[in-house]
């Protein structure tokens, strides 16, 4: 088993004009499961190949344990890869397609039966052994791609996106294969997908990339509950964040007819920066639905902000409120969670206001968290 480093790690693309990867920095513990996520063509798939070995690295290095494999070819890295497309040798069973990559390497043959037969016990495959891939499900045929992976008993496992030739059914199942797996065989492991949700259920730690740039490393409880910036914020949770520009008022920032209050140190650091907003973020299930008048600016006016209900999503046990306000003049769509007893009807107002201690507070002009 090893750590894995990615120290200042860029790749710039033969006439390319920026890095595809801008100087990457992540520390990945011994055994750990580390998940990249982004949107498409974020870097994932190249942070993944640098440390795979598959394409250069520019600037910066790359290590695995205490070795410096920077400038090392793929096969004496001690690795093992699971792609998108994990592309079985058809004419091969299925334990020969496991075995494979451990002939080429001339290990003898009674070693690589044993270790096949042990890869197999763990995913479940022993009677699949003699099959070939075409008699096989498409989760099946993940597995024997995992098994590939497995029976060279690498130090580190890298996979990218291996579910997403998988049904969404089959795909929900052989995450929490693959995370029980990791942790049984205790293989550090870095994996890329561009879906937060698989990000978020099967890393110890998830690591956002946009653009190339890292954003943010974090347990997936504090990227939920600690966004470093408003990219991560729109990006992790699902539905996401509701994110809404709104001036600063004295003692907080003004959300509807409610004054909200919110980490004075955070509105006193946007002040400072000569930022006449701020952007708070609020989840969906972060809201109070008032009814009564208490709290409000005015006597007239009911508390908290007037959000018109579009359409209601129910759920069962809750339901999402797709609705819309108007903030500082501007027209604003919100979502927000409700109970799955109390729906409202299409077309009625509600009157929210964020939960006390439950808004996130961040820079309208960088971007940058400001609550803490
Ligand atoms: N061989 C290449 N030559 C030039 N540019 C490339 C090459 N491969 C990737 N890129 C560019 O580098 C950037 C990062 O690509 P990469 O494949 O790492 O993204 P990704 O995060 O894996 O995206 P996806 O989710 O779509 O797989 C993109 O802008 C892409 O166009
Ligand atoms: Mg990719």
């Amino acid at each position: 088993m090893a750590t894995v480093t990615f120290d200042k790690a860029t790749r710039i693309y033969p006439g390319g004009d920026k890095p595809a990867v801008d100087g990457l920095e992540i520390e990945v513990g011994d055994g750990e499961f580390l998940v990249l996520v982004g949107p498409s063509g974020c870097g994932k798939s190249t942070s993944l190949r640098m440390l795979a070995g598959l394409e250069d690295v520019n600037s910066g290095a790359i290590r695995i344990g205490d070795r410096d494999v920077t400038h090392l070819p793929p096969k004496d890295r001690d690795i093992a890869m699971v792609f998108q497309n994990y592309a079985l040798y058809p004419h091969m069973t299925v334990a020969d397609n496991m075995g494979f990559a451990l002939k080429i390497a001339g290990v003898n043959k009674a070693e690589i039966r044993k270790r096949v037969e042990e890869a197999a016990k763990i995913l479940d495959l022993t009677e699949y052994l003699a099959r070939k891939p075409k008699a096989l499900s498409g989760g099946q045929r993940q597995r024997v791609a995992m098994g590939r992976a497995i029976v060279r008993e690498p130090q580190v496992f890298l996979m990218d996106e291996p579910l997403s030739n998988l049904d969404a059914k089959l795909r929900v199942q052989t995450r929490t294969q693959i995370a029980s797996l990791q942790r049984r065989l205790g293989v550090t492991t870095v994996y890329v997908t561009h879906d937060q949700v698989e990000a978020m259920t099967m890393g110890d730690r998830v690591a956002v990339l946009k653009d190339g740039l890292l954003q943010q490393v974090d347990s997936p409880r504090n990227m939920y509950d600690k966004p470093a910036n408003l990219f991560v914020a729109g990006f992790i949770g699902s539905p996401a964040m509701n994110l809404v520009e709104v001036p600063i008022t004295d003692g907080g920032v003004k959300f509807g007819n409610s004054v909200v209050s919110v980490a004075r140190d955070a509105v006193q650091a946007a002040a400072d920066k000569g930022d006449r907003t701020v952007t708070v973020g609020v989840r969906p299930e972060h809201f109070d639905i008032v009814t009564g008048e208490s709290g409000t600016l005015s006597k007239d006016a009911p508390a908290g902000l007037a959000v018109t209900v579009n359409v209601v999503e129910e759920l069962g046990a809750d339901g999402y409120v797709y609705g819309s306000a108007e903030v500082s003049g501007e027209h604003k769509d919100l979502v927000i969670r409700v109970g799955g007893r109390q729906i409202p009807e299409k077309g009625s107002v509600l009157h929210v206001v964020p939960k006390a201690g439950e808004t996130h507070v961040f820079a309208t002009s960088t971007g940058e968290r400001l609550s803490d």
